[in-house]
């Protein structure tokens, strides 16, 4: 934008010059008139020359009626040329293109122009999620509503709702349908999985929840920073996958701290088949309990999971006691390691803040799931809640999808709240 109004400026500023010198002249003279000039700086034009010959009022655009505004370079004559209709008169100083561009009956005569630049018509530009196809000199847009809307930012980020909101270029140009389809991936919570029982963890009497948590401080290398799913709706697979390994980290004392492998879910659990579709998270646990999944660097996530048929590249065998075995050796010349970590049965714990709070103090990160607004995918920090869009056009937006996080619990007293480091959107 910044650079746009310097352009602005140094325009006006050159025509104010101009017109400065030729103001009583400008009017009355010829063209050829202004061909007369020095050419001594040869070289600096026959660079614009070249850039510019012949467009004048192609690139700058048409006026009605007289309009001093209406100029452009000259850059042949090292002069000022107008393509406003008052150009016409006898002594014409129109720009050479402005009979054909601004009067002629030719393909240029329409078009429309935009940042200073001329499109011809049915030319088709991209505004953020938004087709704009020229017609009839003027843009017509299609109104999707997009995914990032600098204006939402701008709200919140004035006003103080606790979070603040950021502009994710990965996001730009994406609609809010996209990005419900593709950025989330966890189906609503299913009967079994509501109707598990709540189990309350006890703290030790004498310890009361700390001032200041921070579960990567409390159990340092043993938590894992969050992959990027990108446009893969598995966050079914994501956030289980990354709690999972934080959990047998913690509950190994520290023996086993890779990282488990969501692409190993992705691919492989039947039950959840749609894969980067979406999926439930009690087939995940079911899956990390029956099968179990080898490390991230054993299975990584594939590059591009559109163009992949996602078929499983893992095999494993039991060794009669439930303990599984890999068969396969991993999907990549790197990792050496198969080895294949399980779970125990997931439990489910109550929704109440200061239960998660207890809970992740004592056991490790937890999962959550949570219904998304489209404030959602520009939260950057702070404590999230959801705004409402300023005009009310909530009707577009009740659309609500469910996502499943991992809470690593970051709590500070002050708050008295806990603030969830929500990642995978
Ligand atoms: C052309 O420019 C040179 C120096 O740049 C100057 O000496 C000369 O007088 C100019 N000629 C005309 C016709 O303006
Ligand atoms: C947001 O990011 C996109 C892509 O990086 C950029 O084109 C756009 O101008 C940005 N918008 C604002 C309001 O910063
Ligand atoms: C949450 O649990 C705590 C005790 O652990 C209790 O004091 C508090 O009232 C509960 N909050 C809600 C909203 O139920």
């Amino acid at each position: 934008m910044w650079t746009w109004y310097k352009l602005l400026i140094f325009f006006y500023l050159t025509t104010e010059i101009w017109m400065e010198k030729q103001f009583v002249s400008r009017r009355g003279m010829n063209l050829q008139a202004y061909s007369t000039g020095n050419f001594t700086d040869l070289e600096r034009t026959r660079f614009k020359r070249a850039l510019y010959k012949g467009h004048y009022c192609r690139t700058r655009g048409c006026c009605e009626d007289r309009n001093d505004d209406c100029v452009t370079h000259f850059y042949e004559a090292n002069a000022m040329c107008y393509c406003d209709k008052f150009c016409e008169r006898e002594n014409s100083d129109c720009c050479p293109d402005y009979k054909f561009f601004c009067q002629g009956d030719n393909l240029y005569q329409k078009g429309c122009l935009r940042d200073g630049r001329h499109y011809e018509e049915g030319s088709v530009i991209k505004e953020n999620c938004n087709d704009c196809t020229c017609s009839d000199q003027q843009w017509r847009c299609s109104q999707q509503v997009c995914l990032v809307r600098p204006e939402l930012i701008e709200n919140i980020n004035t006003r103080d709702y606790g979070w603040t909101a950021h502009n994710y270029s990965q996001f730009w140009g994406m609609t809010l349908e996209e990005g419900y389809k593709f950025r989330l991936g966890t189906l609503p919570p299913s009967p079994t999985l509501l109707s598990m029982n709540e189990i309350t963890v006890t703290l030790p009497s004498k310890i009361d929840l700390p001032e200041f948590f921070i579960s990567s401080y409390k159990w340092p290398g043993w938590t894992h920073d969050p992959l990027d799913q990108k446009n893969c709706a598995a966050s079914w697979a994501f956030s289980t996958a990354s709690v999972a390994a934080d959990r047998i980290a913690i509950q190994s004392n520290g023996r086993y701290t890779a990282n488990l492998s969501p692409q190993n879910l992705i691919s492989c659990c039947v039950r959840n088949r749609h894969g980067c579709k979406g999926g439930s998270i009690d087939k995940a646990w079911w899956y990390l309990r029956k099968r179990g999944l080898v490390s991230h660097a054993c299975y990584p996530l594939f590059k591009d999971q559109i163009f992949n048929n996602n078929g499983c590249d893992m095999a494993s065998r039991s060794d009669g006691r439930g303990k599984r075995h890999a068969t396969k050796p991993c999907p990549n010349n790197i990792e050496k390691s198969n080895r294949i970590y399980q779970c125990s049965p997931p439990y489910r714990v109550s929704s109440n803040e200061t239960e998660i709070m207890k809970e992740i103090i004592q056991n490790g990160p937890v999962q959550a799931i949570m219904q998304v607004h489209e404030d959602f995918f520009h939260y950057k920090t702070g404590i999230y809640r959801h705004v409402n869009s300023i005009k009310d056009e909530s009707e577009k937006y009740r659309n609500l999808r469910t996502h499943a996080v991992k809470l690593t619990g970051r709590y500070n007293a002050y708050l008295r709240q806990c603030e969830s480091y929500v990642t995978w959107i």
